[in-house]
């Protein structure tokens, strides 16, 4: 697996590539790479002659006092799982290669001026996706792949690079990829590792929720109230649990809806201890 520094490596590889007339996939991450992020690779070997992942924590999407600094890196083990997986390419800049200006910063934002960013995490995260949106938009412009791949537990991210994708004609198909779970039910996620043995333990409530969403639609419940206090309610019970949103929105606009009808998500986001972990479903009624 060749590792890549600088942009002009990644482009000189890719031009090579090109030249033999092989398809090219991006999966971009931020590293501490578990079998969710796996899973994201293994779908783009399937589909993709060569594979780049991006491992890189981008400062611009982490608000003051969010865990910018302490977010969990171990690029070593990161280049193991790759590998593993077949990935051809692991970008991995520092913050002035894809940051010029220095200090993490840009003047240059690709920003989605609606509501879309502002729902769900975007009320607590004023800048993220904003932050998300940019340093994706640049990885597109990088290694300016046919395909891209991003999870399906990030859905109101991977809605927005939809969104973004279309509004600037970018020309990529953008893959979504189911959650993967641990064996209890917990969502992978890079931030399980803040959590302790109890935390860990409180954490299956957003998981059970999920199943009581998955199982009221299931049943017919259409009113989205219901569902949503129900889950509420069982969260609640939780004493290490803080709920920051319990919401159902159009799958695609993420805009609130009451009625439970067409496609829909019911997303999450709760704080067990100081850690916050999402979830999500998606229910197609
Ligand atoms: O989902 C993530 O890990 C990040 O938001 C992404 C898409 C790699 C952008 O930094």
């Amino acid at each position: 697996m060749i590792i890549a520094k600088t942009v002009e490596e990644v482009r000189s590889q890719v031009r090579e590539w090109r030249k033999e007339g092989l398809t090219v996939g991006l999966v971009p991450t931020m590293g501490y790479l578990h079998e969710g992020h796996a899973s994201l690779i293994d779908k783009a070997v399937s589909m993709c002659d060569r594979v780049v992942a991006s491992d890189f924590v981008n400062p611009t999407q982490f608000g003051p006092g969010e865990d910018l600094e302490a977010y969990p890196r171990d690029f070593d083990h990161d280049c193991q799982l790759l590998e593993a997986h077949g990935c051809h390419m692991v970008f991995h800049p520092s913050v002035d290669e894809m940051y010029p200006d220095g200090n993490g910063k840009t003047d240059t934002y690709i920003e989605i001026l609606d509501d879309m960013p502002k729902q769900l995490c975007g009320k607590t995260r004023p800048i993220h996706f904003r932050g998300v949106c940019t340093v994706v938009g640049k990885l597109f412009n990088i290694v300016m792949p046919d395909k891209a791949f991003f999870g399906q537990k990030d859905a109101q991210q991977l809605a927005i690079i939809r969104r973004m994708v279309r509004d600037l004609s970018y020309g990529i198909e953008i893959v979504g990829c189911p959650i993967v779970r641990e064996e209890d039910g917990l969502a992978k996620s890079s931030r399980n590792t803040y959590l302790n043995a109890e935390e860990r333990q409180a954490a299956l409530v957003l998981s059970q929720a999920i199943r009581m969403a998955e199982k009221m639609t299931a049943e017919g419940e259409t009113d989205a109230e219901k569902v949503l206090a129900a889950m509420r309610e069982h969260i609640e019970k939780e004493p290490l649990a803080k709920i920051d949103y319990v919401s159902a929105v159009d799958g695609v606009t993420m805009a609130p809806v009451t009625e439970i009808k067409g496609n829909v998500l019911i997303a999450m986001a709760v704080y067990i201890g100081k850690t916050r972990l999402i979830d999500n479903c998606s229910v197609n009624a």
